[in-house]
């Protein structure tokens, strides 16, 4: 009877002993789940930060490429889009409106009123070139906002004339820019080409 009772204590004991392993077995489990999900909730923060700091560098680069885009400016126009024609004189000062295009980047030049609008703040560059027949006087001028910024001028030439100004400009987005025929003046134009105006964008300020 003794020996069965030692044997059911022997028993007891180890069955506690086993409980008692399994109460700590899972508090450890426990305690991994925890710093698991700490883990997990810390790997989702950090996810969606990058989630956040991609999105912001597409946002960012969709802007610059926009940017980079309103940077191609480039025109080059020459006065006829066909054929031959004496152009004035008028009495009063005539834009000149450039019909042929050999390029447009950007669009800012508009080919129904002769004249460029910057499409961003600038640094540009233009030039025009016109050709005259003798006895007629020859005089343009390449204004901005209407001022006028620089001319040529050649008055009743002996022969066929050629002549030519540039010039740089610091620009706004939405100044304009164009030439005008001064009153009682003529130019020429044919399929040669030789009355222009071209301008482009040195670089935006
Ligand atoms: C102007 O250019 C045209 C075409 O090249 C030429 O025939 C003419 O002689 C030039 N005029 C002068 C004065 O150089
Ligand atoms: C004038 O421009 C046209 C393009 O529009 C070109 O085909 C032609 O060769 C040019 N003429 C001269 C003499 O450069």
């Amino acid at each position: 009877m003794l020996a069965l009772k030692m044997v059911l204590l022997v028993c007891v004991g180890a069955s506690l002993a086993q409980e008692l392993i399994t109460a700590e077995k899972l508090k450890s489990i426990e305690e991994r789940l925890r710093i698991t999900e700490a883990t997990l909730n810390e790997l989702k923060r950090e996810n969606e930060a990058l989630r956040m700091t991609a999105q912001a560098s597409e946002i960012k680069l969709e802007s610059l490429q926009a940017v980079n885009k309103a940077k191609e400016v480039a025109f080059s126009v020459g006065l006829l889009s066909a054929g031959s024609q004496q152009f004035g004189p008028f009495s009063t000062q005539e834009n000149l409106v450039y019909k042929k295009i050999f390029i447009n980047t950007g669009n800012a030049y508009d080919s129904s009123t002769g004249i460029f609008t910057a499409p961003v703040n600038g640094v540009y560059f233009f030039r025009f070139y016109v050709h005259s027949h003798p006895d007629k006087q020859m005089a343009v001028s390449l204004y901005k906002n209407s001022e006028r910024q620089c001319s040529i001028f050649s008055l009743k030439p002996q022969t066929n004339t050629n002549a030519s100004n540039g010039v740089i400009l610091t620009l706004k987005k939405g100044d304009k820019v164009n030439t005008q025929l001064w009153e009682n003046s003529w130019l020429y134009d044919d399929e040669n080409n030789y009355t222009s105006f071209s301008g482009f964008l040195l670089f935006p300020s």
